[in-house]
């Protein structure tokens, strides 16, 4: 169903003018726009816009700014994650090397930032500062992801600030920008970026399953987050389910960054044995039926919300 939203933007990434030379420097920017992401950013910029009213092409540069930028996301997390595997295919620090993502990665940035200019100087002017903010904050939540790695104890509200900032906003800005480039009521656009984050939610938690309880359609190594001692929504569920030495022990064993394949397997059995995968399923549940409500609060029409509610469902109920 949103389906002709995702090849819209496809196209319009496949079409973007980026320069030949240096090699170095541009190969790995189309190595990663064109490895086949589900889009989900813009895929929303485009249902929002064109649910006020807007064509596609006016949605376009603002939902490639969104995608371009969340890829340069990826390629810094991944150097930060240390991780290996993205979307199935080596990551570009592993396939080139650290500099190279590291400097392929700022190009985006400004990449991204380039897609706004083609807007009218008013929605250039309210993209580029809401984006700005939006970048920081989700600066601010990947740096808490990294503190917490080596903080033994995370507790649920801490966590949720947390995805929030790293997952959350952009998700909002997706939608947020939907708003802007169709020209919606002023109203409006915190209502949808609220509405994004809340989705946003849904969205990280999905992730921080499926990277323990997924298989290879994921795209990225099962199991990453522990072995990272990473503080996922299932670390959080796990430890409010647990009391004295059995809680003491899980902290110890999940917070070693040298865990055998077995230590890993143990403590996804205990995870399901805690039922913390079921919680995160109500979890997910719960902040997409947020995402319907805050929705309600839009002047969006009912045919919009619905088509939003659908992807939103899909995106909570993913397998990949
Ligand atoms: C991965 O984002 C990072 C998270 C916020 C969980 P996506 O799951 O949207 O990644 P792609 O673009 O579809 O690969
Ligand atoms: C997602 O964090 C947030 C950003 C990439 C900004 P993760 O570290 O969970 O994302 P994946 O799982 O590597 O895609
Ligand atoms: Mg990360
Ligand atoms: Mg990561
Ligand atoms: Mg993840």
């Amino acid at each position: 169903m949103w389906e002709p939203y995702r090849k819209q933007v496809e196209d319009y990434l496949s079409r973007l003018a980026l320069p030949a030379q240096p090699e170095g420097l541009y190969a790995p920017v189309r190595y990663v726009l064109s490895m086949g992401g589900k889009r989900i950013r813009p895929v929303l910029t485009l249902a929002v816009g064109q649910g006020y009213g807007a064509t596609a092409s006016q949605c376009l540069p603002a939902g490639a700014a969104l995608e371009i930028f969340h890829n340069f996301t990826l390629l810094h997390d991944d150097i930060m994650d240390r991780a290996d595997l993205r979307r199935g295919k080596p990551t570009v620090h592993k396939r080139w090397n650290l500099n190279t993502a590291i400097l392929s990665g700022d190009a985006m940035v400004h990449a991204a930032q380039q897609q706004l200019e083609k807007y009218p100087p008013e929605v250039f002017k309210a993209m580029q500062s809401m984006f700005n903010r939006t970048a920081l904050e989700l600066c601010e939540g990947q740096q808490e992801d990294m503190d917490f790695e080596t903080m033994p104890e995370v507790r649920r509200e801490a966590y949720l600030e947390m995805i929030r900032k790293k997952t959350g906003v952009l998700l909002g800005l997706s939608m947020a920008f939907g708003g802007l480039a169709a020209g919606a009521p002023d109203d409006d656009i915190p209502q949808l970026f609220d509405a994004g984050v809340s989705l946003g939610l849904a969205f990280q938690i999905a992730d921080d399953l499926l990277d323990t309880f997924g298989d290879e359609r994921f795209g990225k190594r099962i199991g990453g987050d522990i072995r990272e001692a990473k503080k996922t929504f299932l670390f959080v569920s796990a430890l409010e389910a647990l009391s004295g030495k059995e809680k003491a022990e899980f902290i110890r064993r999940y917070n070693r960054t040298d865990k055998t394949a077995d230590e890993v397997d143990a403590i996804r059995s205990l995870f399901t044995h805690l039922k913390s995968d079921r919680k995160a399923r109500a979890a997910i549940d719960a902040y997409t039926g947020r995402f319907f409500e805050l929705l309600e609060h839009t002047s969006l029409d009912k045919t919009t919300r619905n088509q939003l509610a659908v992807l939103a469902e899909q995106l909570a109920g993913r397998e990949v």
